[in-house]
């Protein structure tokens, strides 16, 4: 299976994540970071930049019935099951429309659950409808494949790190499971945006809390590839997989932009 692109420990591929998974060898990927679509475009309104704007972000994200929404979920996540190596962790993140259906499948398919975490964005867009309280945090669902198996938990880096950055973490105190890491920032957008794209931080936060130098770690849902640029900064491996050409594209951009291998 030939990938879009590659370049030493950073590797892309074009295309379904459910098909390009079953071509991949079994138990070899150390961590798994999904942030699937979260099938919102549906002709809302939210608030960017101060101004009403459309929810939608494009084909890939049209919504689900919960039937499909679950038949989905339940197979890239048996796809990622049979990549992750026995001792391997798998991360999802999603918003109240999407975590509950998450959880259940990781359950259905075997996974145990170590932590959610609640990634609270002090940035958060207003609620224009006045009728509920303002959406200002992401679930995201840490869980292991194996209940016997060690996994990887770097509980020092956790505690004793410069975590300066989030005004909850107390120095050399226990990480709790509330981060508080404001959306991508502009400057991480140099290359292109993609429109649900992470902040670096979250990324840094996830690979340095579950993985070691030289493992590989896979994005089935790459989007602008935040998961693989910080796995590079980090001295991981990386492979991401998305079904849109422009993603893979900026992804590729974006990779090159920040490590400066440009085309000769
Ligand atoms: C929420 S976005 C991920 C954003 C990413 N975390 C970032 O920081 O840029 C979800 C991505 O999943 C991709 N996608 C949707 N369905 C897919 C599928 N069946 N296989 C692979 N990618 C898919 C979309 O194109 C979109 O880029």
């Amino acid at each position: 299976m030939k990938p879009f692109f590659e370049d030493k420990d950073f590797k892309l591929y074009l295309g379904d994540s459910i098909k390009i998974l079953s071509k991949l060898p079994k138990e070899s990927v150390d961590m798994i970071f999904a942030d699937p679509p979260y099938n919102l475009s549906s002709g809302g309104i939210t608030c960017k930049g101060g101004k009403m704007e459309s929810v939608d972000k494009g084909e890939w994200d049209k919504p689900l019935t919960l039937q499909e929404n679950l038949k989905f979920t339940k197979k890239w996540i048996r796809a990622c099951a049979r990549v992750l190596k026995p001792n391997g962790t798998i991360w999802i993140s999603g918003t109240y429309h999407s975590i509950y259906s998450t959880g259940y499948a990781l359950l259905s398919e075997k996974f145990k659950i170590i932590n959610d975490i609640a990634w609270f964005k002090p940035n958060a867009p207003p609620n224009l409808s006045c009728k509920c309280f303002t959406a200002s945090h992401e679930t995201i669902i840490w869980a292991k494949k194996d209940n016997k198996k060690n996994y990887t938990f770097n509980y020092k880096e956790m505690k004793f790190k410069n975590w300066d950055d989030d005004p909850i973490k107390k120095e050399g105190k226990q990480m709790r499971s509330v981060w508080v890491i404001p959306s991508a920032k502009k400057s991480e957008k140099k290359s292109g945006s993609h429109p649900a794209q992470k902040p670096l931080a979250v990324l840094k936060r996830i690979i340095e809390a579950s993985t070691k130098e030289g493992d590989l770690i896979l994005d089935p849902f790459c989007g602008s590839s935040t998961t693989g640029i910080q796995a590079i900064l980090m001295k991981r491996k990386f492979i991401g997989i998305d079904i849109m050409p422009e993603y893979v594209e900026l992804s590729e951009k974006r990779y090159k932009d920040i490590f400066k291998i440009w085309d000769v």
